[in-house]
């Protein structure tokens, strides 16, 4: 009798793990995916575009969305992930703000069996690809690099590669991937010239009006210096636009009188391009949302998802792409199809 009981009870057990574990979808019911989604903040066109997108496609695809905004502080971020964990969500959608100080809470992500899909921003750390099932960016490095070769481009179509530039660059978060693969692909682009020079380089961490900040401070150390400056590099759209701002206030002509380049592509720089205050973006696409959504699909089919997959970029101008339209697109051909 005791060991019918027992094998009553050892089969009650087993199908209740099985129903808690096989249903596919709602981890342990027969409701939606739940999927947690640690962003950020909200810095930047680039950042509300790519919440959108990341949101709209995991609530049309008929999953439970559960939202943190970090406020650009790591300490929420990690704090997000452990809530995740405590809640039991099927998956964990993660843009991190800053590559290094993550070991510990993503080894409890995968302690606790919750697949991590990586967005955006790169980790630094000890055999990274083993904490997380896909990673969906953009490839940081080239940007600067595209950055750059567009610079050189221009400086050549206008007869001044032989010229001393003066450059500065707004810098985006100090020690977040594209800070630092931004500024690695730009400088070593542009080191190949040594009349092309770097005077001044800040952070204005993605943000407008910092940017605008930082530009004017800029400014102000190249009149006392008598070294006026030529070209802003800002790491994103959003800081360019703020030292357009800058540029103005001190009686100068952006665009003109001085060359600007962003990164991201947003509808306000390819706008700032056609009006001539700026003069060329390199595109970095937010809108990852769709391909987050076909991770998690492949992953419920029992399928591989690619461990990385990098977007394709364009830059975009409204002088150059005449010249060498298989390099440069322009940017009021495109400015319509914007939606960030
Ligand atoms: O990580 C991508 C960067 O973050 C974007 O270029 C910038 O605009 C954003 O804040």
């Amino acid at each position: 009798m005791k060991k019918a009981f027992a094998i009553l009870l050892a089969m009650a057990m087993v199908f209740m793990v099985a129903a808690a574990c096989g249903d596919g979808g709602g981890g342990g019911n027969d409701g939606p995916l739940r999927v947690g989604f640690s962003q950020i903040g909200s810095e930047s066109d680039w950042r509300v575009g790519n919440t959108v997108s990341v949101s709209e496609a995991i609530e049309g695809a008929g999953w439970e969305l559960i939202f943190n905004d970090a406020n650009q502080q790591q300490e929420n971020q990690i704090r997000a992930l452990r809530d995740f964990i405590t809640q039991g969500v099927d998956y964990i959608v993660f843009g991190p703000i800053v590559e290094t100080g993550w070991d510990a809470v993503l080894t409890e992500v995968k302690d606790a069996g919750i697949p991590l899909i990586m967005i955006d921003r790169t980790i630094a750390m000890a055999n990274q690809e083993d904490f997380y099932v896909s990673w969906i960016t953009n490839n940081f490095e080239e940007e600067g690099v595209a950055a750059a070769e567009w610079l050189i481009a221009y400086l050549e179509h206008n007869g001044r590669i032989g010229d001393n530039i003066n450059i500065v660059e707004l810098q985006g978060t100090v020690g977040s991937g594209p800070q630092i693969y931004r500024m690695q692909g730009f400088h070593e682009t542009v080191n190949a010239f040594p009349n092309l020079r770097i005077s001044q380089s800040e952070t204005g961490n993605f943000e407008t009006e910092l940017g605008k900040t930082v530009m004017e401070a800029f400014l102000t150390k190249a009149a006392a210096d008598g070294e006026p400056i030529d070209v802003v590099f800002a790491h994103n759209d959003g800081m360019a636009l703020g030292a357009i701002q800058a540029i103005r206030e001190a009686g100068l002509n952006p665009g003109v009188d001085i060359i600007i380049i962003g990164i991201d592509a947003v509808k306000l720089a390819f706008e700032a391009i056609i009006a001539g205050d700026m003069n060329a973006t390199v595109e970095c696409s937010p809108l990852l949302g769709p391909l987050v959504v076909e991770v998690i699909q492949q992953l419920e089919a029992g399928q591989t998802p690619p461990k990385t997959i990098i977007n394709p970029r364009s830059t975009f101008d409204e002088s150059l792409n005449e010249v060498f339209p298989d390099r440069f697109t322009s940017a009021s051909s495109d400015v319509n199809n914007r939606v960030y």
